[in-house]
């Protein structure tokens, strides 16, 4: 939700910010903007409503010169998208200019306060008050820009990553963070800013991960600072050597981020399973779980809270844990949960399921969770974000950065993990055998390849995507397991084609929803060979009944459905409980191909960003 970049060094900071910004567009892409202190001393902002692309061609022909300046991507919270709310702002006296990630809370209250003092306000952004707020200390208390940063942080709430610059000191920039990533990189001689730290890697792979209520200073020619804003005390520096590579970042001849992320699931699933599954099958081995596992044993529950995507990943780990652990599992959407008054004990387990490690809502229902004494866990993907910094122990899923919006990767990096520590939690219980974890080990290990033979329906998905593009309405339906496929189904089409679709357990259907049936609602139904086989024929039967089409997700072999329905894909066999592992493949790729053929901006779109670090 929003990304910042900053630069500080011998380089034309233009190049840098811009680069910066297409890595971080999937954060947010209504309007971007940077602001440069050139050579002539001027401070130079650009900013333009759209996509960054905008504001190259807005920038052209402009003073482009200055080795120090700061960028932003914006997902519009407060005020519409357009030139004026874009970030950077600048300050009344036009010498700070400011980018800002996250909310300000008591932004109408400072705001007031500001007007009476004679600040005029052009934009309907919550971040103005902030560059304001500081200009105003400045002038005030006669102070440096770190000391009136830090007095501004302190009467600030909400969420924010802020990077400042000062037209009369272009070899400073200060930064600040509050529940919003930043992540500094360090250079030879130079010095990297960002959201996360993509933009940073082909620079340097040296990094600092700003810790909440933390400032820092970044001078020219001297070592990075940083400080408590609470206290005067200087924080210690622990410098993170980034494992990422920069080709990890680029389509690698994918027309979409989407269609490459889907296609590096047997990669990256094999690196999330690499050194967890003994090499004969017989144990699971994930340390986060092993370390603390007297707290997995010792719970009374485990609260799984997550949002969108990763929701539904925590559905089907729910089944999972009660199976092989026989622990009751209840899952949360994180926003619901934080505001409600949950009973949590300290014999609870929560775990925070996130792919980006950012997401405002799971973030602060882990919060409310460790303050009643729960022990809390992270699965998440992005090494170092906040969530595995907050929580007392976790393990990363290992897929690699995941830019395309829509998430298919880290979905299934998310259901292979929780498979995992259901098996290790259920063995360390003494309710999973030595040959079911065999049998289920060996499974997931089969993964990989069999998504490759998955991969062999691709034309044939691209033909189907052909005949259902123009459907306005779409239902999908599962049981068991691959009930929350369903809903990852309906929900990928959704957001990247914007047909509607509705995800529902088959069953449920005949209460109420069968009413929409007919020629024109094709019905997406997964029906595996599982336990609920028989009844999802049922389903089927009734949605033909009623002159639907049906699209099948079968077993590999199965004549019985393949009779029945309009068409079919086939999955090969697996254990019951990895099926959506497969079942998600075609369900993906579907999505990605109506929406390419609606002309839709597959990795980008509308309304849409990565990384939700807003409420
Ligand atoms: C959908 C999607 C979102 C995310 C959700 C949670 O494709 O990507 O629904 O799953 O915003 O994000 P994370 O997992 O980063 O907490």
């Amino acid at each position: 939700m929003c990304g910042i970049v900053g630069y500080l060094g011998k380089r034309r900071a233009y190049d840098i910010l811009i680069q910066g910004l297409h890595r971080l567009e999937y954060r947010g892409y209504d309007s971007s903007g940077v602001a440069m202190i050139a050579e002539d001393g001027e401070l130079n902002i650009y900013k333009s409503k759209g996509k960054v692309e905008a504001l190259e061609h807005y920038a052209q022909n402009k003073d482009l010169s200055g080795a120090v300046g700061i960028a932003h991507t914006r997902w519009a919270t407060h005020g519409e998208p357009n030139d004026i709310n874009a970030h950077p702002h600048f300050s009344q006296s036009r010498n700070l200019a400011l980018v800002h990630n996250g909310t300000i809370e008591n932004y109408t209250v400072l705001k007031e306060a500001l007007i009476r003092h004679g600040y005029e306000f052009i934009s309907e952004t919550d971040t103005e008050v902030a560059v304001h707020l500081i200009e105003y200390i400045m002038h005030k208390n006669n102070c440096s820009l770190f000391d009136a940063v830090k007095e501004a942080t302190k009467r600030i709430i909400g969420a924010y990553a802020i990077a400042v610059i000062d037209r009369n000191n272009p070899d400073q920039i200060i930064a600040a963070r509050q529940s919003s990533p930043l992540v500094i990189g360090v250079g030879d001689g130079e010095f990297f800013l960002a959201s996360d730290a993509t933009p940073i890697i082909e620079y340097t792979n040296k990094v600092v991960y700003l810790n909440d209520g933390e400032i820092a200073v970044i001078n020219r020619g001297k070592e990075l600072k940083v400080y408590d804003s609470k206290s005067t005390s200087e924080s210690e520096i622990h410098i993170t050597e980034l494992q990422m590579s920069i080709e990890e970042l680029e389509k690698g001849g994918y027309p979409h981020f989407m269609l490459k992320e889907i296609f590096e699931q047997p990669r990256t699933l094999a690196d999330c399973i690499s050194g967890r599954i003994s090499a004969d099958g017989k144990s699971v081995v994930l340390s986060g779980v092993v370390e603390h596992k007297e707290k997995f044993l010792g719970a009374n529950r485990i609260i799984i809270v997550a949002c969108g995507t990763s929701w539904h990943a925590a559905l089907i780990g729910k089944q999972l844990i009660e199976d092989f652990c026989r622990i009751p599992v209840e899952v949360e959407y994180a926003s619901e949960f934080r505001y409600r008054n949950p009973v949590v004990t300290d014999k609870d387990v929560l775990i925070a399921l996130s792919q980006s490690g950012e997401t405002a809502d799971t973030l602060a229902a882990l919060e409310l969770a460790k303050s009643h004494g729960a022990f809390v866990f992270g699965i998440c993907n992005v090494i170092g974000s906040s969530i595995p910094r907050a929580t007392h122990s976790g393990c990363y899923i290992h897929v690699g950065p995941e830019i395309g919006v829509a998430s298919t990767k880290a979905f299934t990096g998310q259901v292979t993990v929780l498979a995992m520590m259901a098996l290790l939690i259920g063995q360390m219980k003494g309710l999973v055998s030595e040959e079911t974890l065999q049998t289920v080990a060996s499974d997931i290990r089969r993964i990989p390849t069999l998504i490759k033979d998955i991969f062999k329906l691709n034309d044939k998905i691209q033909d189907l995507a052909k005949i259902f593009t123009y459907a306005h309405n779409f239902l999908y339906l599962g049981r068991g397991y691959n009930y929350p496929s369903a809903l990852e189904g309906a929900l990928k089409l959704k957001e990247i084609s914007y047909i509607h679709a509705e995800g529902y357990p088959a069953a449920e259907m005949k209460h109420g929803t069968i009413a929409l049936i007919d020629n024109d609602m094709p019905s997406v139904v997964i029906a595996i060979k599982d336990k609920v086989y028989e009844k999802t024929i049922n389903n089927i039967q009734q949605v033909k009944a009623r002159g639907g089409k049906v699209v099948a997700i079968i077993t590999e072999g199965d004549t019985i459905v393949s009779e029945m329905a309009d068409y079919v894909l086939e999955v090969p066999q697996i254990s019951e409980c990895l099926t959506p592992l497969l079942t998600a493949i075609p369900l993906q790729l579907l999505a990605y191909y109506i929406a390419v053929n609606k002309g839709r901006n597959v990795d980008q779109p509308r309304n849409l960003a990565k990384s939700v670090t807003v409420e």
